[in-house]
């Protein structure tokens, strides 16, 4: 890698493992680099990831996995809706990843004899999820990328601004040029060569998420206000197992490595609800999902039980591979040793997002995007599990070497992509955060049907975002934006495809058709015009 001075100038905006590891690789080609994040370094929900990153790495493939398997895998759960192209890519880069992090000092967790822990979860074909911490992959991540920005910062060789809240994308003939921020009740604007947007997911759209508070559509909304195409926005994946917040409010996820490890799912009969499937529990995560929710809508409750797994593997195994979650549930006196855990779907990650091409371009030149806003195709319908670390750092290393070497004005186009403008809102009374979050989880679920489709776009377009401060306004500006696109995207696509499942859904889904939706001209002005996002 070179290490001479590229000159360009690169803004990252995101504090996730994206956003930090794109600015490590883009401080080693010898760029100038500025990492904007909206709250403490390394606040995400890259750092919430429990389970892991899936790799296959020679220790893996000498037990007989390969990269063929795991882009199968992928393509399987993505139900034939992902780009093999940059799939391929991600699988093949697995292991490089892991080297990489480790170079950094990460610690997977290995055995007494220091092969590394391969880890099951869902719809993987083999166990290859490497893991730090048991279940606190995300955390240990997110803290050795972010000391290693932090000590750049420190050296005066990385230009951090914590606490400070990108809300404008500003263009200049068509390109990038600046980006506004609000700091401590202050404007400024930085200007930039090319941007990458790592701003994570849109999980408080939803009442019940496993995302963190800040996870607010960000990216989605800025990069829509300046005129991005977004795709596959239809596509929302939901956890199948967050602790019943109705009983146990504090209590968060449980792993899918849980499931790996053989706890099981069980309703209020005792029913093995998920024994019929081939996979059984560690079906598809939609297809897990979408059961639960069955069992709820029928009457009945459902809980993990975990409890024959420390029956077989000893006392206190469950403790010991699940630490951060033990400790979380025993806050909440629950104990997967003893217990059985009551569970439902919540929302979990977006498949959808900022189209980009392999390089994390996007069609709007010098704006680039990686991690959850981005959508390079790889999770297709349904993201397979622990697919999602390993995604944000293969692309995020991938845009920053376009950055550095693309010429000004460089873009993607997608011609075989049909583009719709989504229709102007005609603003006719508030809409609060709780009432936006009421709508989506009622409409935009698990289950989804035409008429209640059609019901939420009329309340959408009618909506006016109102919160009170202008942060909350910005964040519920951008969680209104995606949930307009979210609803057409889903009453646009009419079967049934991995997530996007409908009740009435009619056909196969059309897998492999993407939909790309922008904001028309007219409304895009209305937000450049208002960035604080308080129009409406
Ligand atoms: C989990 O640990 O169940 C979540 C992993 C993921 O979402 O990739």
């Amino acid at each position: 890698m070179s290490t001479q001075p590229i000159g360009r100038r690169l803004l990252i905006v995101g504090s996730g493992v994206s956003g930090l590891f794109a600015a490590l690789q883009a401080l080693a080609l010898g760029t100038e680099v500025t990492l904007v994040t909206k709250d403490a370094l390394g606040t995400s929900n890259s750092a919430l990831a429990q389970g892991g990153l899936s790799a296959v790495t020679a220790q893996g493939t000498a037990a007989g996995d390969s990269v063929s398997e795991h882009v199968q895998d992928t393509l399987s759960a993505g139900a034939g809706h992902c780009a093999p192209a940059p799939v391929q890519l991600m699988c093949e880069l697995g292991e490089e990843i892991v080297t990489r992090l480790e170079a950094y000092g990460v610690r997977f967790d290995r055995n007494a004899d220091e092969t590394l822990q391969l880890g099951l979860e869902a719809a993987h074909s083999r166990a290859r999820i490497v893991h730090v911490g048991g279940d606190a992959t995300g955390a240990g991540l997110v803290r050795t990328l972010a000391d290693a920005c932090r000590a750049l910062s420190v050296s005066g060789r990385l230009r951090l601004l914590e606490h400070t809240l990108a809300t404008e994308v500003l263009l200049d003939q068509g390109r990038v040029h600046a980006v506004r921020v609000h700091s401590a009740g202050r404007e400024n604007t930085l200007t930039c060569d090319a941007l990458l947007l790592a701003t994570g997911g849109l999980g408080q759209l939803y009442a019940a998420t496993t995302n963190p508070d800040g996870a607010t559509a960000d990216g989605i909304g800025l990069a829509a206000a300046a005129g991005a195409v977004l795709t596959d926005m239809e596509f929302i994946q939901f956890h199948p197992t967050l602790v019943d917040p109705q009983y146990h409010p504090e209590a968060g996820m449980i792993s899918e490595a849980v499931r790996g490890e053989g706890a099981i799912l069980l309703n209020d009969a005792g029913q093995r609800f998920m024994a019929e499937h081939p996979q059984a529990e560690l079906a598809p995560r939609d297809v897990v999902a979408r059961a639960i929710h069955a069992e709820y809508a029928e009457g009945r409750r459902v809980f993990l039980d975990a409890r024959g797994i420390e029956r077989e593997r000893g006392t206190g195994f469950l403790a010991r591979r699940f630490p951060t979650i033990s400790a979380r549930l025993a806050d909440s006196s629950l104990d997967m040793a003893r217990d059985l855990i009551p569970v439902c779907p919540a929302q979990h990650y977006a498949m959808g997002g900022i189209a980009t091409d392999r390089q994390g371009r996007t069609t709007v030149a010098g704006l680039y995007a990686a991690g959850e806003c981005a959508n390079t195709g790889v999770h297709g319908a349904n993201r397979l599990a622990s697919n999602s670390l390993l995604e944000a750092l293969v692309f995020a290393d991938r845009a920053v070497r376009a950055m550095a070497q693309d010429s000004a004005g460089t873009r993607v186009d997608f011609p075989e992509l049909a583009v719709t403008e989504l229709p102007l809102p005609n603003a006719q009374g508030p809409l609060t955060l709780p009432d936006l979050q009421a709508l989506a989880s009622a409409t935009l679920a698990v289950r989804r049907d035409g008429p209640g489709l059609t019901a939420a776009i009329g309340q959408l377009q009618a909506g006016s975002p109102l919160a009170g401060d202008p942060r909350s306004h910005f964040e519920l500006r951008n969680l209104w934006l995606t949930a307009r696109i979210i609803a057409h995207a889903a009453a646009q696509r009419t079967g049934n495809l991995g997530a996007h499942y409908r009740t009435d859904g009619v056909g196969d889904g059309d897998a492999g058709r993407r939909t790309g939706w922008m904001l028309a001209g007219a409304e895009r002005a209305l937000l450049q015009n208002d960035p604080k996002g308080t129009l409406v």
